[in-house]
C-alpha cells in the first residue's frame, strides 16, 4: 500500500474508537483529513467536534459536521490525530503542521488518543522528524538559544505564523531517549508556548498502516509513566 492509502487504511479503522452520541476530538494533517473525510460519511452518529485547528474546523463544516468550542464541552471520550514520529510507548513528535498547542490541549481533555499514523513514523527513538516548539514572537531568539543550550539545532519556520499568533522553531539534532524530561525541560522555558513532545499525555492507541494493512498497539499507561522510550525506566 502507498503511504495515501495506509493513511485511509488508518482512518477507517479508526472510526471504531468514535463513541456514538458524544463529542469527537479531531487533530490535523493530511492523515487526520482522511479521518475527517470517512468520519463525513458516519456523521449521525456523534453530536459533532472539536477541532485541534483552524483548517480541521473548516473541513469538518465543509462537510456539514458541527463544529463545537472545546469551552462548551466537559467531556471528550475520544481524541483522533496524526503523528509526525510515535514509539511503542505512545509518545509522539507532533506539529509538523504546527497545530501543536491546540492539539495538545485537545488531547489533554480527551479521555482516550487515537494515534493514526502509516508505519514510517514509528521509531524506537524520537528525534529524527525535527522537534517544533510554538514560541511567543518576541523570545524567539532567546528561545533558540537556550535550546542550543540543550543540544539541538533550532531553526525558524520562516513565513509561518500559528492559529495563536506565534512562530516555530523546528528543533533537530536532538536524540530524545527520555522524552517526559525533555518535554518538561522545554516547557519550562520562558516564551515557548508548548513543545510539541507528547510524552506525558501520549497516545493510548496506536493504528499503523503499513504494507499488510493495520496494525493496532495498545499502550500500557503504566509502562508509558515508567518507561522512556529507550526503555529504561524513569524515576
Ligand atoms: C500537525 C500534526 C500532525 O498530526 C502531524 O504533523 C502529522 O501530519 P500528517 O498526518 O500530515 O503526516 O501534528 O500539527
Amino acid at each position: 500500500m502507498k503511504h495515501d492509502e495506509q493513511k485511509r487504511a488508518v482512518a477507517r479503522e479508526a472510526l471504531r474508537y468514535v463513541v456514538d452520541d458524544t463529542w469527537l476530538g479531531v487533530g490535523t494533517g493530511s492523515t487526520a483529513n482522511f479521518f475527517i473525510d470517512e468520519l463525513a460519511k458516519v456523521k449521525q452518529r456523534i453530536k459533532g467536534a472539536v477541532a485541534s485547528s483552524v483548517a480541521t474546523a473548516e473541513r469538518l463544516k465543509a462537510h456539514g459536521i458541527v463544529v463545537e468550542e472545546l469551552n462548551n464541552v466537559s467531556d471528550l471520550p475520544v481524541y483522533v490525530d496524526g503523528a509526525d514520529e510515535v514509539t511503542s510507548h505512545g509518545a509522539m513528535i507532533k506539529g509538523g503542521g504546527g497545530a501543536l498547542t491546540r492539539e495538545k490541549i485537545v488531547a489533554a481533555v480527551a479521555r482516550k488518543f487515537v494515534c493514526i499514523a502509516d508505519a514510517s513514523k514509528k521509531v524506537d527513538v524520537l528525534g529524527k522528524f525535527p522537534l517544533p516548539v510554538e514560541v511567543i514572537p518576541m523570545a524567539r531568539s532567546y528561545v533558540a538559544r537556550e535550546l542550543v543550550r540543550l543540544g539541538g539545532f533550532p531553526a525558524w519556520r520562516m513565513g509561518f505564523t500559528t492559529d495563536n499568533g506565534n512562530v516555530i522553531l523546528d528543533v533537530s539534532g536532538l536524540s530524545i531517549v527520555a522524552p517526559f524530561v525533555l518535554e518538561d525541560r522545554i516547557n519550562g522555558i520562558a516564551g515557548v508556548v508548548t513543545v510539541g513532545l507528547f510524552a506525558r499525555r501520549g497516545a493510548d492507541v496506536i493504528l499503523l498502516g503499513g504494507e499488510a494493512g493495520v496494525e493496532t498497539i495498545r499502550v500500557d499507561p503504566g509502562g508509558r509513566r515508567q518507561v522512556g522510550n529507550d526503555g529504561r525506566h524513569r524515576a
